[in-house]
C-alpha cells in the first residue's frame, strides 16, 4: 500500500513546465527528456509551500539556522558527510554554482576537464566563460561507464588541467563511483594540483541499495582540494525553487568561491526555496523510500521491455538518477536518422545523446519519472520505430 501518488500525471502545462512545452503544439508527444519528474511532491512540501503563502509577506529573508542544521543532518545521516555549518554556502542552483567555481578557480584560457557523455551545461560553462575544455571519455565496461585513469592523467598532464568538474552519481549514465575509484581520482588531482569539484546532485536517488560515496568520505585530506555541489532540489522534485548547496571545507577556496559569488550577485537566493529545501530534508524521507521503489520498478519494467522487444539496443542500468541512456548503435543508422525515428515514428522527446559530448552518438537519454503508463506507452512507441531494424 503507498501512502503517495506516483501514478497520476500532473498537468504540468498549468505550471507552464519546460519539459511539456511541445505538447501545446503536438498532444501526442509524449516527453520523456529534461531532469525533472512528473510526480507530485508529498503532501507536507504543498502545506509547508501553502503556509508560506499564507503569511503574503515575500521580502528579502535570511536562511534560518533550522535550514543549515536540516543540511548537516541530511548530509550526516544519509551520506555521512560530517559539515560544519560555516562549510556550508546557499546558492540558487548547482549549475550557477559551476559557472562561479569556472570564474573562481581559473582565468581565461585555463584547461578545465571533464569526462563525457556528461551533463551539458559542464561543457557549457566551461566555453561560455572562455576556458579551454578538455574532455577524457568514458568507457564502456560490463555494461556501464567506467574512468580509463591512465588516460585521464595523461589528460590532466598534457594539457596542465587547473579544474576537474565531476559528476557523481553520473548523469547520463547513472553510475556511483564507487570508492577506489574516487581515491584514485583524488590521489591524481592532488598529485597534479588539480581543484575537483564533485557534482553530487544526484546523491540521494541511489537505487537497488547501492550506496552513495560523497567525495568527502573517501579520505578526510581531499577536502584541501574539492568543493561538493548538492541540493534536495533533484531528489525531491523542487528544483523551480531554486536552492542549492555547495560544501567548501577549504576556507581558502570558500573565500575564492564566496568573493566571485558576490562580485556575480548570486548571494541572494530564493526565500521559497529556504522553505521547500528545510521540509524536503526534514520531512521528505518517507516519500523519497517509496518513489525509489517506483523508479526501480519502473527502471526494471523499460529494461525488461527493451530487451525483448529491442535486443540490440544497448540501455545502460543506472546505479542512480532515474534515467536511461539508449544507444542504438547497433542498428547501423547515422544519428540524424535514429533522432527522425524517435521524433517523428516514435513521437517520444528525449534528451540527444550528441549534446553529452561525442561519445552520444546513436545515443538518447530517457528520463525514467513519470507515471508507468505513460513511460511503457513510450517504450511501445519506440519498439515500433525500430523493431525491423535488426543488423
Ligand atoms: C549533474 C547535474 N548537475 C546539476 C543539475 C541542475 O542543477 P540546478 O538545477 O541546481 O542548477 C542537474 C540537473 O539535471 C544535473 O543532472
Amino acid at each position: 500500500m503507498t501512502r503517495y501518488n506516483f501514478t497520476s500525471l500532473p498537468d504540468r502545462l498549468a505550471t507552464n513546465a519546460i519539459k511539456w512545452q511541445k505538447t501545446r503544439e503536438d498532444k501526442d508527444l509524449l516527453p520523456l527528456w529534461i531532469a525533472d519528474m512528473d510526480f507530485q511532491v508529498f503532501p507536507e512540501m504543498t502545506a509547508a509551500l501553502t503556509q508560506f503563502a499564507k503569511r503574503s509577506v515575500f521580502g528579502y529573508d535570511a536562511p534560518a539556522d533550522s535550514l543549515f542544521e536540516a543540511i548537516i543532518d541530511w548530509e550526516q545521516n544519509q551520506h555521512g558527510v560530517e559539515v560544519a555549518r560555516e562549510d556550508i554556502v546557499l546558492i540558487e542552483g548547482a549549475v550557477p554554482a559551476i559557472s562561479t567555481v569556472v570564474q573562481a578557480f581559473t582565468e581565461e584560457g585555463d584547461a578545465v576537464l571533464i569526462n563525457t557523455p556528461v551533463y551539458p551545461p559542464f561543457a557549457r560553462s566551461v566555453k561560455l566563460n572562455k576556458r579551454t575544455l578538455v574532455t577524457n571519455s568514458l568507457v564502456v565496461e560490463d555494461g556501464r561507464f567506467a574512468i580509463d585513469f591512465d588516460q585521464l592523467e595523461r589528460d590532466i598532464v598534457d594539457n596542465s588541467v587547473k579544474l576537474y568538474i565531476f559528476c557523481n552519481p553520473h548523469n547520463p549514465g547513472g553510475r556511483v563511483w564507487d570508492m577506489a575509484e574516487l581515491k584514485r581520482l583524488g590521489e591524481i588531482c592532488r598529485q597534479h594540483g588539480v581543484i575537483m569539484v564533485s557534482d553530487e546532485i544526484h546523491q540521494d536517488l541511489t537505487l537497488w541499495g547501492k550506496r552513495h560515496q560523497s567525495f568527502y568520505t573517501v579520505d578526510r585530506s581531499f577536502a584541501e582540494f574539492a568543493i561538493i555541489l548538492a541540493s534536495a532540489t533533484k531528489t525531491f522534485n523542487i528544483a523551480g525553487t531554486k536552492n542549492s548547496f555547495v560544501l567548501i571545507k577549504n576556507p581558502d577556496l570558500r573565500k575564492a568561491f564566496t568573493d566571485r559569488q558576490l562580485a556575480n550577485n548570486q548571494h541572494e537566493i530564493s526565500n521559497l526555496g529556504f522553505v521547500a529545501t528545510e521540509v524536503a530534508l526534514r520531512e521528505g524521507l518517507p516519500w523519497l523510500t517509496e518513489l525509489k521503489v517506483v523508479l526501480e520498478d519502473n527502471i526494471s519494467d523499460l529494461l525488461g521491455y527493451f530487451a525483448k522487444e529491442l535486443p540490440d539496443l544497448r540501455v545502460m542500468r543506472p546505479e542512480a538518477t532515474y534515467l536511461l541512456w539508449l544507444d542504438f548503435s547497433a542498428y547501423g543508422l547515422k544519428h540524424s536518422e535514429v533522432a527522425r525515428r524517435l521524433e517523428e515514428e516514435a513521437n517520444v522527446q528525449l534528451n540527444d545523446g550528441l549534446t553529452f559530448g561525442r561519445e552520444g552518438k546513436c545515443c538518447f537519454r530517457l528520463n525514467a519519472a513519470a507515471p508507468k503508463a505513460l513511460i511503457m506507452e513510450a517504450a511501445a512507441r519506440i519498439a515500433g520505430a525500430f523493431n525491423n531494424e535488426r543488423t
